[in-house]
């Protein structure tokens, strides 16, 4: 079963500035860009840096340090030093509440 928690207010979130939030211990970066809202694991899969300090760009989180961007839908990394995706998460959207699911979709 798929369980959403409340991850900040919509009106919070400025259009690409990531807002770095704790759901449940894990550090989850919500997005707010091109009409949509993200929610992306906020660690590196390079290094233990948090993406949120990062710039939002064509839907892409960019790594601040070595400046591997990963993709909000899929959290893949669109190039080096990264090889490994970033888990991303659904989002749900219920009036001003941004709700993320950590649980994996089956
Ligand atoms: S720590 Fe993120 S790309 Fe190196």
């Amino acid at each position: 079963m798929t369980t959403f928690v409340r991850a900040c207010g919509l009106s919070e979130l400025e259009e690409d500035t990531p807002k770095r939030v704790e759901l449940d211990g894990t550090p989850v970066s919500v997005v707010r860009t091109e009409g949509e809202v993200f929610a992306i694991h906020d660690i590196c899969s390079h290094a233990n840096v948090s993406l949120s300090e990062g710039e939002v760009e064509d839907c892409q989180i960019e790594c601040w340090l070595h400046g591997s961007a990963f993709d909000l839908r899929t959290g893949k990394p669109s190039g080096l030093p990264a090889t490994r995706p970033v888990p991303v998460y659904p989002v749900k959207i219920e009036g001003d509440d941004v709700l993320v699911s950590l649980n994996q979709e089956s």
